[in-house]
C-alpha cells in the first residue's frame, strides 16, 4: 500500500507553539508529513522564506517522516505533483473556518479528490497567530510561552536594535 502523506500548508512567519502542535498529530494521521512554507506574495514577512524553513526545522529536530519545503505557487498541484493524501489545517475558532472552507473547496476544485482535513486548535493556543506574536514580540511583550524557545530568540535578535 502507497504510503500517506499530509502537507500542512502556512506562511509561518514565525512558526508558533500552536503550529507544532497540529504537525505532531498529522504525524500522528499520516505516513509522512511536509510542511509546506508559502511565499506569500501578499504578505511582507518579518522573516524570509529560507530563515521561515530554518525555525520550523529547528523544531522538529531529529523527528523522522517530516520534511520541510518552500511552496511558490498553486498548493493544489503542489499536492498533486506529491502525490498527498490530504491538506492538514488546524482550525482554532469557528472564524477560522468560513475562510478555510473556501480554500478546501477552491482546492478540491483544481485538484479533484483533494482532501482537506481540518484539525481542532488546542483551546488554550486560540488567541495566537504569527502576526500578534510579531507585533507583542517587535512592542518587547513576552511571546515566549507562544513559540519554540529558538523562535523566541531569533524574535528577540530581531527586534533588539
Ligand atoms: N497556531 C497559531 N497560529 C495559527 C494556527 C495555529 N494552530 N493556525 C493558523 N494560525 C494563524 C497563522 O499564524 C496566521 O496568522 P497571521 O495571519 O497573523 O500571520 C493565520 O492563522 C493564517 O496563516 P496560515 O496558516 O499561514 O495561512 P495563510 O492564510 O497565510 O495561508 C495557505 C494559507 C498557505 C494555505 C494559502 O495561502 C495557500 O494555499 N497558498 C498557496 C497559494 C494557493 O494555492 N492559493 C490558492 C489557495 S485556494
Amino acid at each position: 500500500m502507497s504510503r500517506r502523506l499530509g502537507i500542512c500548508p502556512g506562511t509561518f512567519d514565525p512558526i508558533t507553539n500552536g503550529h507544532v502542535g497540529i504537525i505532531h498529530r498529522a504525524l500522528s494521521l499520516f505516513d509522512d508529513v511536509i510542511v509546506a512554507v508559502t511565499i506569500n506574495l501578499s504578505k511582507a514577512p518579518l522573516f524570509s522564506a529560507q530563515e521561515r524553513v530554518e525555525m520550523i526545522r529547528e523544531s522538529f529536530a531529529g523527528v523522522p517522516r517530516l520534511t520541510v519545503e518552500t511552496l511558490d505557487g498553486l498548493l493544489a498541484q503542489y499536492a498533486h505533483d506529491k502525490q498527498a493524501t490530504a491538506i492538514v489545517r488546524g482550525l482554532r475558532a469557528p472564524s477560522d473556518f468560513e475562510y478555510e472552507l473556501k480554500m478546501a473547496q477552491m482546492n478540491r476544485h483544481l485538484n479533484e479528490g483533494l482532501d482537506t482535513v481540518f484539525l481542532a486548535a488546542e483551546a488554550d493556543g486560540s488567541y495566537v497567530s504569527s502576526s500578534l506574536v510579531r507585533e507583542v514580540a517587535r512592542l518587547g511583550g513576552d511571546v515566549s510561552g507562544l513559540v519554540p524557545p529558538h523562535v523566541h530568540a531569533r524574535l528577540q535578535d530581531r527586534f533588539s536594535t
